[in-house]
């Protein structure tokens, strides 16, 4: 049986040749606390589990003597043709993986020509970030991932600063007004050590003090977290285009279409924010009947196979994001480690869509037994 010749990155331990691998190495590799935090979804997991177990669950189907010659992996996303699908996900603070930090995610993100997504919450300034990377003509999209802040004018300023430095659109996560039951972070006592911060949201004015008796999360968070009428008021704001991240109900997709947002990011923010919500499988195929082929879908959440990408593509995905193996690959060999994580997933990806009679990302939904699905590729 032929094999492909997968190659083998100098920095890289030769044993690591999977996700799964590269998760089990970087939990040696990184402290407690680090762990704690990356590895972490909200409450007791449910979600968390459930998102990688949805992809396991759903089957693929062989398919025979097709003629694949000259195939590819290459997708259309904003006007614009990416060699292959898988973008890596805004993850916050990856200086706590690895001093090279989102630097070094960037560089490995546009050598694999892999759209990247800056976290708000990024560790390094996000100016170094795009200028690291801008020029590189092999470079995957640049999106800058919004964090709306309960200062405007200093949301403003961030997103002027997304623009000036490059960033291609914004995508506004929408799913974490609060954030989820951390428990394990909780019980690990995680704190961010000292020389790691936020340095984006540096000068941020602190929030208006809250009256005696008033609730930190009605009278605080929410009385300042985005809704619709931000959606609109950030897309008047912005020349660049804006999509939605974390939205997991047919409904909340449809207005994000009827607002004429650029996409819609399926995700559960990886199992951080509400346990017990759906796995991203489980809603994919409903949104992209609700949205049809009015906008792109992404999602995220569990994909750690080039199946389970094959998997989102039919299903309705236009493109796929992964969040917790980039800082994996990032902790165990830097640069070099999320680069290989890329390479890895698309290597599986092109296997299977070997195997599955695939020739384009477009044959995806035929790989699930099932006829194209409408919001997928043309
Ligand atoms: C995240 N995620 C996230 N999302 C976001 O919009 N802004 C952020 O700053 C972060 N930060 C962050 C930190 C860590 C440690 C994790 C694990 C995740 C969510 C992320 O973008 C993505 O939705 C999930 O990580 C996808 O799931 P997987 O691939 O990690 O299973
Ligand atoms: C998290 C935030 C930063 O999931 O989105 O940790």
């Amino acid at each position: 049986m032929p094999t492909l010749p997968i190659p083998t990155l100098h920095a890289v331990a030769p044993e690591l040749v999977t996700l799964a691998d590269h998760a089990q190495a970087a939990h040696a590799q990184l402290d407690a606390h680090a762990w704690a935090y990356f590895s972490g979804g909200a409450a007791d997991e449910i979600t968390l589990r459930a998102n990688r177990s949805a992809w396991d669950k759903l089957l693929l189907h062989p398919r025979v003597l097709r003629c694949l010659a000259g195939g590819h992996t290459r997708t259309e996303l904003l006007g614009r043709t990416l060699a292959h699908p898988i973008l890596l996900a805004p993850v916050a603070f990856q200086r706590l993986a690895h001093p090279d930090g989102e630097l070094a995610t960037a560089y490995a993100a546009a050598a694999q020509g892999a759209g990247l997504v800056l976290s708000t919450q990024a560790s390094t300034p996000l100016e170094d970030v795009a200028q690291a990377i801008r020029n590189n003509p092999g470079r995957g999209p640049l999106w800058f991932q919004l964090y709306w802040q309960h200062d405007r004018g200093f949301t403003r300023q961030l997103v002027e600063r997304a623009e000036a430095a490059g960033y291609e659109a914004l995508v506004l996560t929408v799913d974490a007004p609060s954030s989820g039951a951390r428990d394990r972070e909780r019980r690990a006592g995680f704190r961010l050590p000292a020389g790691i911060s936020a340095v984006n949201l540096a000068g941020l004015p602190p929030p208006p003090p809250l009256a005696p008796g008033q609730s930190p999360l009605w009278d605080g968070l929410l009385r300042h977290a985005p809704t619709w009428d931000d959606v609109a008021a950030l897309q008047a704001l912005t020349r660049l285009p804006v999509l939605l991240k974390g939205v997991l109900h047919p409904e909340d997709a449809r207005q994000a279409a009827a607002l004429g947002v650029a996409g819609v990011i399926v995700s559960n923010h990886g199992g951080r924010t509400l346990d017990t919500s759906p796995s991203t499988a489980s809603v994919l195929p409903r949104i992209a009947d609700a949205v049809g082929s009015s906008l792109p879908l992404l999602v995220d959440g569990g994909i750690r196979r080039g199946t389970d990408v094959l998997k989102a593509l039919g299903l309705g995905a236009r493109a796929v994001l992964i969040g917790r193996p980039v800082v994996y690959g990032l902790a165990n060999a830097g640069a070099a480690g999320v680069a290989h994580v890329l390479r890895l997933l698309r290597d599986e990806l092109e296997i299977a869509m070997a195997l599955t009679g695939c020739a384009t990302l477009a044959d995806a939904p035929g790989a699930l037994g099932a006829a194209p699905a409408p919001g997928g590729l043309p």
